[in-house]
Protein backbone atom coordinates (compact mmCIF):
# COMPACT_ATOMS: atom_id res chain seq x y z
CA UNK A 1 0.00 0.00 0.00
CA UNK A 2 0.85 3.26 -0.34
CA UNK A 3 2.99 5.03 2.56
CA UNK A 4 1.87 8.12 2.49
CA UNK A 5 -2.08 9.04 2.23
CA UNK A 6 -4.71 11.86 2.14
CA UNK A 7 -5.18 13.42 6.10
CA UNK A 8 -8.75 13.97 7.29
CA UNK A 9 -9.02 17.60 5.90
CA UNK A 10 -8.47 15.57 2.49
CA UNK A 11 -5.98 18.75 1.65
CA UNK A 12 -2.18 16.98 2.25
CA UNK A 13 -0.24 13.16 2.90
CA UNK A 14 0.49 12.00 5.81
CA UNK A 15 1.85 9.21 7.46
CA UNK A 16 -0.18 6.27 8.46
CA UNK A 17 0.91 7.23 11.90
CA UNK A 18 -0.57 11.23 11.62
CA UNK A 19 -3.92 9.38 9.83
CA UNK A 20 -4.33 7.31 13.10
CA UNK A 21 -3.58 9.99 15.68
CA UNK A 22 -6.39 12.41 13.68
CA UNK A 23 -8.93 9.33 12.89
CA UNK A 24 -8.55 8.19 16.63
CA UNK A 25 -9.41 11.85 18.14
CA UNK A 26 -12.01 12.41 16.09
CA UNK A 27 -14.11 9.64 17.69
CA UNK A 28 -13.47 11.49 21.32
CA UNK A 29 -14.15 14.45 19.67
CA UNK A 30 -17.81 13.30 18.95
CA UNK A 31 -18.30 11.87 22.21
CA UNK A 32 -17.00 14.70 23.94
CA UNK A 33 -20.23 16.25 24.67
CA UNK A 34 -21.67 13.46 26.33
CA UNK A 35 -21.90 13.23 30.29
CA UNK A 36 -20.48 9.99 31.98
CA UNK A 37 -24.07 8.71 32.45
CA UNK A 38 -24.65 9.01 28.65
CA UNK A 39 -22.06 6.20 27.49
CA UNK A 40 -23.36 3.07 28.67
CA UNK A 41 -27.12 3.54 28.16
CA UNK A 42 -28.68 1.46 25.08
CA UNK A 43 -32.13 2.77 23.70
CA UNK A 44 -32.47 0.26 21.10
CA UNK A 45 -31.07 -3.83 19.99
CA UNK A 46 -29.80 -2.02 17.40
CA UNK A 47 -27.90 0.58 19.00
CA UNK A 48 -24.74 0.94 21.10
CA UNK A 49 -24.15 2.88 23.74
CA UNK A 50 -20.90 5.50 23.17
CA UNK A 51 -18.80 3.21 25.96
CA UNK A 52 -18.68 0.48 23.54
CA UNK A 53 -18.04 2.27 20.39
CA UNK A 54 -14.62 3.72 21.77
CA UNK A 55 -13.49 0.37 23.60
CA UNK A 56 -14.92 -1.96 20.43
CA UNK A 57 -12.66 0.33 17.81
CA UNK A 58 -10.03 -0.09 20.18
CA UNK A 59 -10.49 -3.44 20.09
CA UNK A 60 -9.72 -3.86 16.83
CA UNK A 61 -6.46 -2.98 16.66
CA UNK A 62 -5.58 -5.02 19.55
CA UNK A 63 -6.31 -8.12 17.39
CA UNK A 64 -3.49 -6.80 14.98
CA UNK A 65 -1.51 -6.41 17.83
CA UNK A 66 -2.10 -9.78 18.78
CA UNK A 67 -1.30 -11.44 15.80
CA UNK A 68 1.94 -9.18 14.55
CA UNK A 69 3.06 -7.25 17.47
CA UNK A 70 6.05 -9.78 18.82
CA UNK A 71 5.23 -10.50 22.41
CA UNK A 72 2.07 -8.52 22.68
CA UNK A 73 0.03 -9.52 25.92
CA UNK A 74 -3.54 -9.50 25.78
CA UNK A 75 -4.97 -6.25 27.81
CA UNK A 76 -8.01 -8.40 29.39
CA UNK A 77 -9.87 -11.26 28.63
CA UNK A 78 -12.99 -9.22 30.01
CA UNK A 79 -12.48 -6.80 27.23
CA UNK A 80 -11.98 -9.26 24.50
CA UNK A 81 -15.56 -10.43 25.22
CA UNK A 82 -17.52 -7.20 25.52
CA UNK A 83 -15.80 -5.28 23.03
CA UNK A 84 -15.98 -8.14 20.34
CA UNK A 85 -18.85 -7.48 18.08
CA UNK A 86 -19.81 -9.96 15.96
CA UNK A 87 -16.44 -11.82 15.16
CA UNK A 88 -16.77 -15.42 15.76
CA UNK A 89 -12.86 -15.93 14.16
CA UNK A 90 -12.06 -13.83 17.55
CA UNK A 91 -13.93 -15.89 19.95
CA UNK A 92 -16.98 -15.78 22.63
CA UNK A 93 -18.68 -12.32 22.79
CA UNK A 94 -21.48 -10.54 24.66
CA UNK A 95 -24.60 -10.35 22.72
CA UNK A 96 -25.54 -7.22 21.24
CA UNK A 97 -28.79 -6.57 22.75
CA UNK A 98 -27.00 -7.14 26.44
CA UNK A 99 -24.31 -4.23 25.29
CA UNK A 100 -25.80 -1.93 27.62
CA UNK A 101 -26.66 -4.26 30.52
CA UNK A 102 -23.37 -3.72 32.10
CA UNK A 103 -21.59 -0.87 33.98
CA UNK A 104 -17.96 -2.41 33.54
CA UNK A 105 -15.44 -1.96 32.48
CA UNK A 106 -16.26 1.73 33.09
CA UNK A 107 -16.04 4.63 30.97
CA UNK A 108 -12.52 5.25 32.87
CA UNK A 109 -11.30 2.06 32.38
CA UNK A 110 -12.06 1.96 28.52
CA UNK A 111 -10.20 5.33 27.99
CA UNK A 112 -7.65 4.15 29.70
CA UNK A 113 -7.77 0.52 27.72
CA UNK A 114 -8.12 3.09 24.38
CA UNK A 115 -4.99 4.67 25.64
CA UNK A 116 -2.98 1.19 25.74
CA UNK A 117 -4.10 0.55 22.80
CA UNK A 118 -3.13 3.81 21.03
CA UNK A 119 0.19 3.66 22.73
CA UNK A 120 1.11 0.09 21.37
CA UNK A 121 -0.29 0.93 17.54
CA UNK A 122 1.57 4.26 17.52
CA UNK A 123 5.11 2.21 18.40
CA UNK A 124 4.56 -0.46 16.31
CA UNK A 125 4.10 2.34 13.40
CA UNK A 126 7.36 4.15 13.94
CA UNK A 127 9.02 1.63 12.46
CA UNK A 128 6.98 -0.76 10.49
CA UNK A 129 9.09 -1.60 7.76
CA UNK A 130 11.34 -3.86 10.67
CA UNK A 131 8.24 -5.93 10.69
CA UNK A 132 8.25 -9.34 9.14
CA UNK A 133 4.38 -8.82 7.85
CA UNK A 134 5.03 -4.60 7.01
CA UNK A 135 2.76 -4.94 4.35
CA UNK A 136 -0.14 -6.63 5.80
CA UNK A 137 0.29 -4.93 9.04
CA UNK A 138 -0.45 -1.18 7.81
CA UNK A 139 -3.19 -2.43 5.33
CA UNK A 140 -4.95 -4.05 8.68
CA UNK A 141 -4.48 -0.46 10.97
CA UNK A 142 -5.75 1.39 7.85
CA UNK A 143 -8.76 -0.98 7.51
CA UNK A 144 -8.70 -0.01 11.22
CA UNK A 145 -9.02 3.41 10.50
CA UNK A 146 -11.72 2.94 7.76
CA UNK A 147 -13.60 0.52 9.84
CA UNK A 148 -13.42 3.61 12.93
CA UNK A 149 -14.72 6.18 10.29
CA UNK A 150 -17.72 3.72 9.90
CA UNK A 151 -18.43 4.06 14.14
CA UNK A 152 -18.16 7.36 14.27
CA UNK A 153 -20.74 7.71 11.74
CA UNK A 154 -22.84 5.40 13.87
CA UNK A 155 -22.00 6.84 17.02
CA UNK A 156 -24.17 9.78 15.09
CA UNK A 157 -27.22 7.59 14.39
CA UNK A 158 -26.69 5.86 18.37
CA UNK A 159 -26.26 9.43 19.92
CA UNK A 160 -29.19 10.88 18.00
CA UNK A 161 -31.32 8.01 19.25
CA UNK A 162 -30.34 8.16 22.84
CA UNK A 163 -30.23 11.91 23.17
CA UNK A 164 -31.47 13.75 20.07
CA UNK A 165 -32.31 17.47 20.64
CA UNK A 166 -30.63 17.01 24.25
CA UNK A 167 -27.46 16.12 22.93
CA UNK A 168 -25.08 19.64 22.57
CA UNK A 169 -23.55 18.86 19.31
CA UNK A 170 -21.54 21.56 17.97
CA UNK A 171 -23.70 22.28 14.84
CA UNK A 172 -23.19 24.76 12.32
CA UNK A 173 -26.23 27.16 10.75
CA UNK A 174 -27.37 25.40 7.66
CA UNK A 175 -26.78 26.79 4.04
CA UNK A 176 -29.29 28.25 1.65
CA UNK A 177 -30.19 26.83 -1.63
CA UNK A 178 -28.93 28.22 -4.46
CA UNK A 179 -31.03 26.82 -6.87
CA UNK A 180 -34.11 24.55 -7.35
CA UNK A 181 -33.80 21.22 -8.24
CA UNK A 182 -36.23 18.84 -9.78
CA UNK A 183 -37.23 16.75 -12.75
CA UNK A 184 -35.03 13.88 -13.55
CA UNK A 185 -32.11 12.98 -15.78
CA UNK A 186 -32.95 10.51 -18.58
CA UNK A 187 -29.48 8.27 -19.19
CA UNK A 188 -29.13 6.02 -22.06
CA UNK A 189 -28.62 2.81 -20.73
CA UNK A 190 -25.50 0.00 -22.49
CA UNK A 191 -22.60 -1.56 -20.73
CA UNK A 192 -21.12 0.07 -17.59
CA UNK A 193 -18.46 -1.16 -15.33
CA UNK A 194 -19.53 -1.22 -12.18
CA UNK A 195 -17.44 -0.52 -8.96
CA UNK A 196 -13.70 0.20 -8.04
CA UNK A 197 -11.01 -1.05 -10.16
CA UNK A 198 -8.98 -1.01 -7.25
CA UNK A 199 -6.16 0.49 -9.33
CA UNK A 200 -5.94 4.04 -7.53
CA UNK A 201 -3.91 4.62 -4.12
CA UNK A 202 -6.99 5.42 -2.44
CA UNK A 203 -8.80 3.22 0.08
CA UNK A 204 -11.23 0.73 -1.14
CA UNK A 205 -13.57 -2.10 0.34
CA UNK A 206 -12.95 -5.69 -0.84
CA UNK A 207 -17.03 -5.60 -1.35
CA UNK A 208 -16.70 -2.68 -4.26
CA UNK A 209 -14.67 -4.77 -5.91
CA UNK A 210 -13.72 -5.92 -8.76
CA UNK A 211 -14.93 -3.74 -11.33
CA UNK A 212 -17.01 -5.44 -13.92
CA UNK A 213 -19.35 -4.79 -16.73
CA UNK A 214 -23.42 -4.47 -15.81
CA UNK A 215 -26.12 -4.01 -18.80
CA UNK A 216 -28.18 -1.00 -17.92
CA UNK A 217 -31.18 -0.46 -19.90
CA UNK A 218 -32.17 2.78 -20.62
CA UNK A 219 -33.34 5.22 -17.73
CA UNK A 220 -34.21 8.27 -15.57
CA UNK A 221 -33.24 8.94 -12.44
CA UNK A 222 -34.50 12.13 -9.79
CA UNK A 223 -31.75 14.93 -10.34
CA UNK A 224 -32.56 15.54 -6.44
CA UNK A 225 -33.20 13.18 -3.12
CA UNK A 226 -37.03 12.53 -2.29
CA UNK A 227 -37.74 15.44 -0.16
CA UNK A 228 -39.21 16.02 3.05
CA UNK A 229 -42.20 18.09 0.94
CA UNK A 230 -42.50 15.39 -1.39
CA UNK A 231 -42.75 12.42 1.37
CA UNK A 232 -45.32 14.51 3.47
CA UNK A 233 -47.77 14.30 0.40
CA UNK A 234 -47.24 11.12 0.67
CA UNK A 235 -48.18 10.62 4.25
CA UNK A 236 -51.12 13.27 3.55
CA UNK A 237 -52.29 11.30 0.74
CA UNK A 238 -52.98 8.02 3.06
CA UNK A 239 -49.77 6.46 1.96
CA UNK A 240 -49.27 4.41 5.21
CA UNK A 241 -52.83 3.28 5.48
CA UNK A 242 -52.75 1.85 1.72
CA UNK A 243 -51.71 -1.59 1.59
CA UNK A 244 -51.04 -1.59 -2.20
CA UNK A 245 -48.25 0.79 -2.29
CA UNK A 246 -46.53 -1.42 0.40
CA UNK A 247 -44.57 -4.83 -0.26
CA UNK A 248 -45.84 -7.29 1.80
CA UNK A 249 -43.13 -7.77 4.71
CA UNK A 250 -43.00 -3.52 4.23
CA UNK A 251 -47.41 -3.70 5.19
CA UNK A 252 -46.63 -6.08 8.14
CA UNK A 253 -44.00 -3.82 9.78
CA UNK A 254 -46.31 -0.79 9.04
CA UNK A 255 -48.75 -2.25 11.24
CA UNK A 256 -46.31 -4.33 13.56
CA UNK A 257 -44.81 -0.81 14.84
CA UNK A 258 -47.28 1.59 14.07
CA UNK A 259 -45.58 3.51 11.53
CA UNK A 260 -47.19 6.47 10.59
CA UNK A 261 -44.08 8.28 8.92
CA UNK A 262 -40.30 8.13 9.20
CA UNK A 263 -38.40 8.05 12.46
CA UNK A 264 -38.13 11.32 14.57
CA UNK A 265 -41.47 12.17 12.75
CA UNK A 266 -43.86 13.46 15.79
CA UNK A 267 -47.31 14.27 15.70
CA UNK A 268 -48.24 17.85 17.25
CA UNK A 269 -52.24 19.19 16.88
CA UNK A 270 -52.56 17.57 13.94
CA UNK A 271 -49.02 19.03 12.31
CA UNK A 272 -46.28 16.83 11.44
CA UNK A 273 -42.78 17.62 13.18
CA UNK A 274 -39.29 16.45 13.04
CA UNK A 275 -36.80 16.30 15.68
CA UNK A 276 -33.40 16.51 15.11
CA UNK A 277 -29.91 17.61 16.70
CA UNK A 278 -30.88 20.86 16.33
CA UNK A 279 -34.87 20.90 18.09
CA UNK A 280 -38.48 20.53 16.90
CA UNK A 281 -39.42 21.82 13.77
CA UNK A 282 -42.31 21.48 11.81
CA UNK A 283 -42.07 19.33 8.54
CA UNK A 284 -43.69 21.90 6.14
CA UNK A 285 -40.46 24.74 7.28
CA UNK A 286 -37.70 21.53 6.24
CA UNK A 287 -40.17 20.94 3.05
CA UNK A 288 -36.83 21.28 0.64
CA UNK A 289 -34.54 19.36 2.48
CA UNK A 290 -33.85 15.93 1.81
CA UNK A 291 -35.93 13.17 3.74
CA UNK A 292 -34.26 10.92 5.88
CA UNK A 293 -34.69 8.13 8.96
CA UNK A 294 -36.72 6.36 5.94
CA UNK A 295 -36.59 2.39 5.90
CA UNK A 296 -37.02 0.39 2.39
CA UNK A 297 -39.91 -0.38 2.81
CA UNK A 298 -41.27 3.31 3.07
CA UNK A 299 -38.46 4.41 0.32
CA UNK A 300 -39.63 1.80 -2.15
CA UNK A 301 -43.85 2.30 -0.89
CA UNK A 302 -43.26 6.27 -1.92
CA UNK A 303 -41.77 5.26 -5.16
CA UNK A 304 -44.58 2.84 -6.50
CA UNK A 305 -46.84 5.85 -4.92
CA UNK A 306 -45.13 8.33 -6.86
CA UNK A 307 -45.15 5.72 -9.90
CA UNK A 308 -41.63 5.22 -10.20
CA UNK A 309 -39.04 2.76 -8.90
CA UNK A 310 -35.98 2.94 -6.81
CA UNK A 311 -32.92 2.60 -9.14
CA UNK A 312 -30.39 -0.08 -8.85
CA UNK A 313 -26.98 0.23 -7.70
CA UNK A 314 -25.69 0.41 -11.60
CA UNK A 315 -28.01 3.13 -11.95
CA UNK A 316 -27.30 5.04 -9.27
CA UNK A 317 -23.49 4.76 -9.79
CA UNK A 318 -23.70 5.82 -13.34
CA UNK A 319 -25.82 8.70 -13.08
CA UNK A 320 -23.02 9.50 -10.23
CA UNK A 321 -20.12 9.67 -12.07
CA UNK A 322 -20.29 8.87 -15.53
CA UNK A 323 -18.80 11.80 -17.75
CA UNK A 324 -21.30 10.90 -21.35
CA UNK A 325 -18.60 13.63 -22.95
CA UNK A 326 -15.32 11.90 -22.16
CA UNK A 327 -16.89 8.57 -21.35
CA UNK A 328 -15.01 8.06 -18.25
CA UNK A 329 -15.55 6.88 -14.89
CA UNK A 330 -14.99 10.25 -12.18
CA UNK A 331 -13.98 9.55 -8.67
CA UNK A 332 -16.91 11.79 -7.58
CA UNK A 333 -19.87 13.35 -9.57
CA UNK A 334 -18.06 16.77 -9.34
CA UNK A 335 -15.00 15.11 -10.72
CA UNK A 336 -11.90 13.53 -9.00
CA UNK A 337 -11.01 16.38 -6.67
CA UNK A 338 -11.61 15.19 -3.01
CA UNK A 339 -15.02 15.86 -1.34
CA UNK A 340 -14.97 19.31 0.44
CA UNK A 341 -17.59 21.18 2.08
CA UNK A 342 -18.53 23.75 -0.83
CA UNK A 343 -19.57 20.73 -2.47
CA UNK A 344 -21.49 18.11 -0.65
CA UNK A 345 -22.50 17.67 2.85
CA UNK A 346 -20.18 14.99 5.20
CA UNK A 347 -19.62 15.21 8.69
CA UNK A 348 -16.67 18.06 8.11
CA UNK A 349 -19.65 20.83 7.28
CA UNK A 350 -20.33 20.47 10.64
CA UNK A 351 -24.26 20.94 10.05
CA UNK A 352 -25.10 17.48 11.94
CA UNK A 353 -28.05 17.27 9.47
CA UNK A 354 -29.48 16.67 6.18
CA UNK A 355 -28.84 20.32 4.12
CA UNK A 356 -31.57 22.08 1.62
CA UNK A 357 -31.85 20.85 -2.36
CA UNK A 358 -29.60 22.82 -4.21
CA UNK A 359 -27.29 23.70 -1.58
CA UNK A 360 -24.50 22.52 -3.46
CA UNK A 361 -24.42 23.51 -7.18
CA UNK A 362 -20.94 22.66 -7.42
CA UNK A 363 -21.23 18.90 -6.50
CA UNK A 364 -23.60 17.80 -9.36
CA UNK A 365 -22.89 15.53 -11.75
CA UNK A 366 -22.10 15.83 -15.23
CA UNK A 367 -26.18 14.72 -15.44
CA UNK A 368 -27.51 17.09 -13.17
CA UNK A 369 -28.00 15.19 -10.33
CA UNK A 370 -27.75 16.89 -6.72
CA UNK A 371 -26.56 15.59 -3.68
CA UNK A 372 -25.69 12.18 -4.79
CA UNK A 373 -22.30 12.41 -2.38
CA UNK A 374 -23.58 13.25 1.17
CA UNK A 375 -26.59 14.55 3.00
CA UNK A 376 -28.78 10.82 2.69
CA UNK A 377 -26.96 7.36 2.23
CA UNK A 378 -29.73 6.71 -0.91
CA UNK A 379 -31.33 3.07 -0.78
CA UNK A 380 -31.13 1.32 -4.26
CA UNK A 381 -33.02 -1.58 -5.09
CA UNK A 382 -30.06 -3.52 -5.50
CA UNK A 383 -29.09 -6.66 -3.35
CA UNK A 384 -26.29 -6.76 -1.08
CA UNK A 385 -24.05 -9.66 -2.76
CA UNK A 386 -20.57 -10.32 -4.01
CA UNK A 387 -19.37 -8.52 -7.07
CA UNK A 388 -18.87 -11.20 -9.71
CA UNK A 389 -14.91 -12.19 -9.12
CA UNK A 390 -15.10 -11.09 -5.39
CA UNK A 391 -11.84 -11.59 -3.15
CA UNK A 392 -12.59 -11.48 0.67
CA UNK A 393 -9.69 -9.09 2.05
CA UNK A 394 -10.78 -9.76 5.88
CA UNK A 395 -12.62 -12.55 7.34
CA UNK A 396 -16.36 -11.38 8.62
CA UNK A 397 -15.54 -8.05 7.71
CA UNK A 398 -18.02 -7.58 4.77
CA UNK A 399 -17.77 -11.34 3.93
CA UNK A 400 -20.68 -12.67 5.84
CA UNK A 401 -23.04 -10.15 5.10
CA UNK A 402 -24.03 -11.26 1.61
CA UNK A 403 -27.74 -11.80 2.62
CA UNK A 404 -31.03 -10.39 2.77
CA UNK A 405 -29.47 -7.03 2.98
CA UNK A 406 -30.31 -3.68 0.26
CA UNK A 407 -27.17 -1.75 -0.92
CA UNK A 408 -27.29 2.29 -0.33
CA UNK A 409 -24.74 4.46 -1.71
CA UNK A 410 -23.32 7.77 -1.49
CA UNK A 411 -22.77 8.45 2.19
CA UNK A 412 -24.59 10.91 4.57
CA UNK A 413 -24.06 14.32 6.80
CA UNK A 414 -22.43 12.00 9.24
CA UNK A 415 -20.01 10.11 6.87
CA UNK A 416 -16.15 11.37 7.17
CA UNK A 417 -14.76 13.13 4.37
CA UNK A 418 -11.95 11.17 4.05
CA UNK A 419 -14.69 7.84 4.05
CA UNK A 420 -16.49 7.96 1.49
CA UNK A 421 -15.93 7.23 -2.35
CA UNK A 422 -18.83 6.61 -5.13
CA UNK A 423 -18.26 3.23 -5.62
CA UNK A 424 -19.00 2.42 -1.84
CA UNK A 425 -21.13 0.34 -0.59
CA UNK A 426 -23.64 0.29 2.39
CA UNK A 427 -26.11 -1.90 3.19
CA UNK A 428 -28.79 -2.96 6.07
CA UNK A 429 -31.95 -4.36 5.91
CA UNK A 430 -35.05 -3.16 4.67
CA UNK A 431 -36.50 -2.46 7.93
CA UNK A 432 -33.91 -0.17 9.66
CA UNK A 433 -34.20 3.69 9.86
CA UNK A 434 -32.05 5.05 12.48
CA UNK A 435 -29.26 5.35 9.92
CA UNK A 436 -29.40 8.60 8.18
CA UNK A 437 -31.27 6.83 4.89
CA UNK A 438 -33.24 8.30 2.25
CA UNK A 439 -33.59 7.88 -1.13
CA UNK A 440 -33.98 9.52 -4.93
CA UNK A 441 -36.47 7.32 -7.71
CA UNK A 442 -35.93 6.41 -10.97
CA UNK A 443 -37.95 4.93 -13.52
CA UNK A 444 -37.51 2.68 -17.13
CA UNK A 445 -37.65 4.86 -20.41
FE1 LIG B 1 -17.17 -2.74 14.19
Amino acid sequence: MASTIRDFSGQHTVSIADLYTQVRARTMQIVAPLEIEDYVIQTAEFMSPARWHIGHTSWFFETVLQAYKPGYSVYSEDFLYYFNSYYEGFGVRIERPKRGTKSRPTVKETVAYRNHIDEQVLALLQAPDRLPNAETVLSLVRLGLEHEMQHQELLVYDIKHLLCDQFDAPIKPLPKPALKVDGMAEIEGGLFTLGNDGKSDEFAFDNEKPAHQVFLQDFAIDKAPVSIGDFLAFIQDGGYKNFRWWFSEGWETVNREHWRAPLYWELHDGEWMIRDFSGLQSAESRKDDPVFHVSFFEASAFAKWAGKRLPTEGEWEKAACYDERRKVKSAFPWGDADPDSGKTNLFENGYWSVAPIGSFPEGASTYGCHQMIGDVWEWTTSDYVPYPGFKSEFDEYNDKWFVNQKVLRGGSFATPQLHIRTTYRNFFHAHERWMTSGFRCARDL
